[in-house]
């Protein structure tokens, strides 16, 4: 299984400087991509995904840095620290397109308004292939017809602005896919996306991920998708992933209670019509005041005083089953008994 690795992440923190502030956005995140599977990354708004993201194909703002950890790429040729790559350097242009593509969460920031489409995919496709232009087209009118874009000989001459919101989406889905990446990072990619689309798309990545063996880490908040699509799982909250495992043991024995809370707050497919759901209470807190200690310890139902004193450590579980929390072990009993008593 370890020869299947193809991206680790290390304890990595990231802060963003503002104002003079400082907004610790990563605190020590770390996780394992593998070729052929999907980690899917879940976490509420302003929880981290993104910017994870971000690190990895080295796309962060200048008001941040990479304080700490590391992002180690597992290359046919040996490891290479992609941290420790300058931004904007050959290597680092070479890696991010040939061997990790991005879908953004923001299509319109990602294409540039004054390119039309296609003139974007060929330059794309000709900066990593051997193809010439022609060729190139070729290949960009059969991805936007893979992606389902009506009329796509016609829509390669468009600007970005003639596209709708899903259109849009969908181009750059087919470029980040233009080069049949190793890794392909989706953030949200199907969220501008109505549900037949969505699932062709979904449909496409998985073919890409049985027959090239693609590794793909996707960030999502949609439930739905991860049971769908995951075949890992890693739940992140304010800047720390509390919990990660696979998707049947995120789904079916959370372990967290920020994962238990999250489960519980949204309905479960085939659980029928009268499910309990309940929302979880409290706030996500500032990001520029947090709470010491665990970040979830203010909502948490099993908080005691050592939750306030400091972020508890990993605990590995049931072959790779990973949990932060003082009180897992604890939860996990109360919840073997309920079982029992039903
Ligand atoms: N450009 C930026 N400038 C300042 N702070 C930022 C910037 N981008 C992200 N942050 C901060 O980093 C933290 C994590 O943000 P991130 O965008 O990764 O969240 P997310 O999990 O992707 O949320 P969403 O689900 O809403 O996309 C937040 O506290 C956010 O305020
Ligand atoms: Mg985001």
């Amino acid at each position: 299984m370890r020869d299947d690795l193809i991206l680790q992440v290390k304890d990595l923190s990231v802060n963003f400087y503002t104002n003079q502030r400082c907004n610790m956005a990563l605190r020590g995140v770390s996780f394992d991509l593998r070729k052929g599977r999907t980690l899917c990354i879940v976490g509420e708004s302003g929880c981290g995904k993104s910017v994870t993201a971000n690190a990895i194909m080295q796309l962060l703002p200048d008001l941040s840095r990479i304080e700490s950890g590391n992002i180690t790429f597992k290359g046919q040729d040996g490891d290479i620290q992609i941290e420790k790559l300058p931004k904007n350097g050959k290597q680092m242009r070479k890696l991010r397109g040939e061997v990790m593509a991005m879908i953004f969460q923001d299509p319109m920031t990602a294409l540039n308004p004054v390119f039309t489409v296609g003139f974007q995919m060929n330059e794309m496709i000709q900066a990593h292939t051997d193809l010439r232009k022609k060729a190139a087209t070729e290949k960009s009118i059969g991805l936007l017809t893979d992606m389902g874009v009506p009329l796509p000989e016609q829509r390669v001459h468009e600007y970005p602005h003639q596209f709708s919101g899903g259109m849009r989406q969908r181009a750059m889905i087919a470029m980040a896919m233009a080069c049949a990446p190793e890794i392909l990072i989706a953030d949200e990619p199907t969220t501008a996306l109505d549900v037949t689309i969505q699932a062709q798309i979904f449909e496409l990545m998985l073919e890409l991920k049985e027959t090239e063996h693609m590794a793909i880490l996707l960030i999502t908040h949609d439930m739905g998708v991860v049971a769908e699509m995951a075949d890992d799982v890693a739940v992140m909250y304010m800047g720390n992933m509390v919990e990660s495992g696979t998707v049947q043991q995120i789904l079916n024995s959370p372990s967290h209670p920020y994962t238990i809370a999250l489960l519980q707050s949204i309905p479960v497919l085939g659980h029928g019509k009268n499910q309990n759901l309940e929302p979880i209470r409290g706030m996500t807190p500032d990001p520029y005041h947090r709470p010491p200690g665990c970040q979830f310890a203010p909502r948490c139902d099993f908080a005691t005083d050592i939750c306030a004193s400091r972020l508890p450590d990993e605990s590995v579980f049931d072959t790779n089953h990973m949990v932060r929390c003082f009180h897992y072990e604890e939860i996990k009993r109360n919840k073997e008994i309920q079982h029992g008593k039903k």
